[in-house]
């Protein structure tokens, strides 16, 4: 039996699979945010662990039988997040988050200490990444930075709580803006950069590789054997793309949770920095990929369903699970600002075309083309390969809506799969980077595709309404950028 643990933003989730890669059991926990000031995002690095073990402890006492038999768990978790850790091994403050937009001067700062950063690290600076943040606290809270022994990314310091070991996947470390991504090695020019230096890094480890085994305490707790086996584990993108079979080079999919992400596996390190694409590390060795990452996907139809006081499936039933045409009303899902191809963390959502006849249902399928339109944008911008993108898995929360799907297929002009498990694969990723741990297995053996549920096709008549839509939606960002950013 083999444990996937997914750290999100919104909650932990916890899979039991067993040996035949079957689904046994899964349990969750959800997770709140704290914004204290406007752009900020963190969370109680404890906040985490508290979850992940409440979770392991549901899975316990429903499935006792099968917890006891693990033998290999996987980690996936948000990326990027900054978890300070003084000495001692706790937390300093609390974690600064992928979605935090604070360190946008820093960014700019760490590009002029270091030139060599985007050939290095593949990437733009960009405030969700980690470095940027350590840049704001050296600036802003000097007493907390001197006193920083290590820097964690979320899952790796739940990882510290579970085994006492401090170490991080090569997925999940390229999202630092510390990572040689192409060498897949801690830049200590990078880290200078930062004012900071290897002793400050966990050790590297790939996902599918033993990076430390369950402390004595929890086996105990959970009822386990001795010897339980922890997985390097994956960024929960990366970690989906396990989940999902997504172990070719130009194998891609669309993840629709609170981000947004389009992923494309590559065969070598393949950076785009003037498109704000991401070029990151896979999971397994010898394997890497680019991403465009949108900040507000599903998080986005959450917000309207927030202010509408009103459950997201009842503003989605009266629309059905296919629209004739554009909606009238159009809507920038900037809401906590953009990554690709932006790279704008002051940038705010808008809505456009308000007439008094406007109704409830413009504004749902707005909001449903808006995040289509910006998957479009970064369609565009990993378009720039010779593996041009034809296909897409669809996965995250936002695959539950056969209308947000077709909308998908048909603004996009490619095919467009919903698959089983689709919103629990990064924790079924993780699982899986937990067997290929503990027992050696062949990656391939192991992230089989999983079984198709649905294919939307592109329309041709929505397709081509839905071209016109864009070109008026793509001007609509640099003619209101002084007014929103
Ligand atoms: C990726 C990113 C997000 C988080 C969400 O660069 O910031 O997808 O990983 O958990």
């Amino acid at each position: 039996m083999f444990l996937g643990l997914d750290v999100g933003t919104s909650g932990v989730k916890a899979v039991l699979e067993d040996e035949a890669g079957v689904l046994v059991a899964s349990a969750a926990r959800p997770l709140s945010l704290s914004h204290p000031q406007p752009l900020w995002s963190e969370q109680d690095p404890d906040h985490w662990v508290e979850a992940v073990f409440g979770a392991v402890d549901d899975l316990a006492r429903t499935h006792p039988r099968e917890t006891a038999a693990v033998r290999g768990i996987g980690l996936s978790g948000q990326m990027h997040g900054a978890t300070l850790l003084g000495r001692d091994g706790r937390p300093l403050r609390p974690a600064i988050l992928w979605n935090d937009g604070r360190s946008q001067a820093e960014c700019a700062e760490l590009e002029r200490r270091c030139p060599e950063l985007h050939a290095i690290a593949g990437n733009l600076a960009m405030p969700g990444f980690t470095a940027p943040k350590l840049v704001w606290v050296a600036k802003h809270e000097p007493e907390i930075f001197a006193e920083v022994a290590k820097v964690l990314l979320p899952k790796a310091y739940v990882r510290y709580r579970l085994s006492g070991e401090m170490a991080e996947d090569m997925s999940d470390a390229a999202g630092t803006l510390w990572l040689d991504v192409g060498a897949r090695r801690w830049s200590q020019t990078l880290l200078a950069a930062t004012g900071l230096d290897l002793g400050h890094m966990p050790r590297l480890v790939e996902g599918n590789e033993r990076s430390a085994v369950l402390s004595r305490e929890l086996t105990q707790r959970w009822g386990m054997g001795a010897d339980v086996v922890i997985a390097g584990g994956a960024g929960d993108n990366a970690a989906s793309a396990i989940g999902l079979g997504a172990i070719t080079p130009g194998d891609a999919f669309l993840s629709l949770g609170t981000s947004g992400v389009l992923f494309r596996v590559t065969d070598r390190f393949a950076p785009a920095p003037e498109a704000a694409v991401h070029a990151f590390c896979h999971a397994l060795g010898g394997l890497w990929h680019q991403m465009g990452v949108m900040l507000s996907a599903a998080a986005s139809l959450s917000w309207l369903a927030r202010i509408l006081d009103t459950p997201e499936a009842t503003l989605l039933a009266p629309l059905g699970t296919r629209v004739a045409r554009p909606s009238p009303v159009q809507f920038l899902p900037y809401l906590d600002g953009e990554r690709t191809p932006h790279n704008d963390a002051h940038a705010a959502g808008a809505l456009v075309g308000l007439r008094s006849a406007a109704d409830r249902g413009d504004l749902v399928q707005a909001v449903l083309e808006g995040v289509a339109f910006a998957s479009r944008d970064m369609l565009a911008a990993l378009g720039r390969s010779d593996q041009p993108i034809a296909a897409l898995d669809l996965v995250g929360g936002g695959s539950r809506s056969l209308l947000w799907a077709q909308i998908m297929a048909d603004v996009l002009g490619v095919t467009v799969h919903r698959v089983e498990e689709g919103e629990v694969g990064a924790a079924i990723g993780a699982s899986r980077l937990g067997r290929l741990a503990a027992t050696g297995a062949a990656p391939a053996d192991v992230c089989r595709k999983p079984r198709r549920l649905q294919s939307f096709e592109p329309r041709a008549a929505q397709r081509a309404a839905y071209d016109d839509a864009y070109v008026r939606w793509r001007k609509l960002y640099p003619a209101l950028k002084e007014c929103i950013s």
